[in-house]
């Protein structure tokens, strides 16, 4: 009885699966609750096209895994590796993480080492999306299974190779939440009060796909709740919270009170916006909002404080978690079939009300 439940079980799973993952030309963005989600949770087996219960059990750790990170000078990407690096030894494997400096030559050549040292597996963080095709030639010519994450390549891109998946997460759901921030506040964005939403947007670095998502579904989500919108200036920071202060000073010396909203692609921008901010006198949450996306810790602090609008918790922790299960299933001998090798982590709002939850 207990047998055909699970089996039941996972029949269901694998078919909400093939309905859920691999959609990255979907045009729905998930909202908070919406259920319109890519919703292949971390718990769930990852769009294997093997059955659930046939796929063998990895080798309890002991394997060599090489992990390459686009640059270790990145806040959120540092909480993610760590994460990792904690949890694959913790499953006593041997791992190595590189510095790909934001060098995607380098990172190849990283890549290449870590195959000729024979490691068992693979974790990759592109440089850049762009040099997928490059990276999923390299893994599947030396049959390495291979995890990337955090910046996700087309469908059509991975179907090249089944022994690869993604795990991230889905950055229209981001954006969109941080729009909902925004209505969610006392005046719905429109501080004045004269009927137009005025924003400036401070962009990660466009070539990666959740920066491209971020700034597009946050105005959508203003825009779709029936709001007038005027964007004032859109520069991109490349994550980085120095440019981060640098934009949010100019635009604020630039355009003043006009500004009502400022949208991070990320904390770490939003930070340094919050700088910029109090330098010029202005004060979050009365006559200025301050989105970010990550729910770092420094994030959280300020959301606490009444010094930031809102942010998005970016789950590390989660999808750190999730590429670990999706590499052992994959050295398990598991395969992807094309269109269902995307692996989603949700997001979460974080507000004055709930962000305690958040906080270590
Ligand atoms: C994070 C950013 C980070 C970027 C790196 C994004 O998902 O929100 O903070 O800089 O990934 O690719």
């Amino acid at each position: 009885m207990k047998k055909t439940l699970a089996l039941a079980l996972a029949v269901v799973m694998s078919l909400g699966l093939l309905a859920g993952c691999g959609n990255s030309g979907e045009k729905n963005p998930g909202s908070s609750g919406s259920g319109s989600t890519p919703n292949t949770s971390a718990s769930n087996p990852g769009g294997s096209s093997n059955p659930a219960n046939s796929i063998p059990e990895a080798p309890a750790g002991g394997g060599t895994v090489g992990v390459c990170i686009y640059k270790f000078d990145d806040a959120f990407m540092t909480t993610y590796r760590n994460s990792l690096e904690e949890i694959l030894e913790g499953k006593g494997y041997k791992v190595t993480v590189v510095d790909g400096n934001n060098d995607q030559a380098k990172q190849n050549e990283q890549i290449n080492n870590f195959i000729t040292q024979g490691v068992d597996a693979l974790i990759i963080n592109p440089v850049m999306t762009s040099a997928a095709d490059q990276i999923i030639t390299t893994v599947k010519d030396a049959n390495i299974p291979t995890v990337l994450i955090n910046r996700e390549p087309t469908a059509e891109q991975m179907a090249a190779y089944d022994k690869l998946v993604y795990v991230g997460c889905d950055a229209r759901q981001s954006g969109t939440m941080q729009g909902e921030l925004i209505l969610d506040t006392a005046t719905g964005g429109d501080i004045n009060g004269d009927g137009v939403i005025k924003y400036i947007m401070i962009q990660g670095d466009p070539e990666n796909i959740d920066a491209q998502y971020r700034t597009e579904f946050s105005v959508k989500a203003l825009e779709d709740a029936g709001k007038k919108v005027e964007q004032l200036n859109l520069t991109r920071g490349d994550w980085d919270r120095n440019r981060g202060q640098e934009i949010a000073a100019n635009d604020l010396a630039q355009f003043g009170d006009q500004i009502e909203v400022i949208f991070c692609n990320n904390d770490d921008m939003a930070i340094g916006a919050l700088q910029a901010i109090q330098q010029a006198g202005r004060k979050v949450n009365e006559d200025i909002y301050l989105v970010g996306v990550d729910a770092l810790d420094a994030a959280l602090n300020e959301v606490q404080a009444g010094n930031m609008t809102g942010t998005v918790l970016n789950d590390a922790v989660g999808q750190a978690t999730a590429a670990v299960a999706e590499m052992e299933k994959l050295l398990g001998g598991a395969t992807y079939s094309s269109g269902n090798q995307s692996v989603y982590v949700d997001y979460v709002k974080v507000t004055p009300e709930n962000v305690s939850e958040f906080m270590k």
